[in-house]
């Protein structure tokens, strides 16, 4: 079930993020998290399984139309067993109308979910 960020869940976030390629750089990540904390467009959401948060999708509202996927990722234990793509599905719910795109980080597995 997918469930809205809050900055008291800020740590937790932060290690979900770090499993992706491009934020294993702590300033990055960081810098990273400012937007989600600062920013209202920048939104994230978590994953929670078994009374624990297992995954964070984080996006970027474009305008009425669209929104792009910036962060997708999983706890290595509990991959494979489709959270990933529930957790694009449930924040397109949230989005309403707005269609989903990647971005340059989450391409490969956006393509795989729409396949
Ligand atoms: C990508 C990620 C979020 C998928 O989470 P998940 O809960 O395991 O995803 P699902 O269970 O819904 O889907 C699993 C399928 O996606 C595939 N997949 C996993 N990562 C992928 C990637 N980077 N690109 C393409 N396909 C990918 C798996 O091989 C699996 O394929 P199968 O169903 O044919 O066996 C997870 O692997 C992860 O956290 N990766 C590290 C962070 C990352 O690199 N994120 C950006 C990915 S582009």
């Amino acid at each position: 079930m997918i469930h809205r960020y809050r900055k008291s869940h800020e740590k937790i976030a932060m290690g979900l993020l770090a499993y992706m390629p491009q934020e294993r750089n702590v300033k990055q990540l960081k810098k990273t998290m400012a937007l989600y904390n600062e920013r209202p467009n920048w939104q994230l959401f978590f994953w929670k399984a078994d009374n624990y948060y297992v995954g964070i999708i984080g996006i970027h509202v474009e305008d009425d139309e669209f929104f792009t996927v910036q962060h997708i990722s999983v706890l290595p234990s509990f991959r494979g067993e489709g959270i990933g793509h529930e957790m694009i599905v449930s924040v397109g719910r949230v989005m309403g109308n707005r269609q989903a795109k990647p971005s340059k980080e989450t391409k490969n597995f956006m393509t795989k979910c729409s396949a």
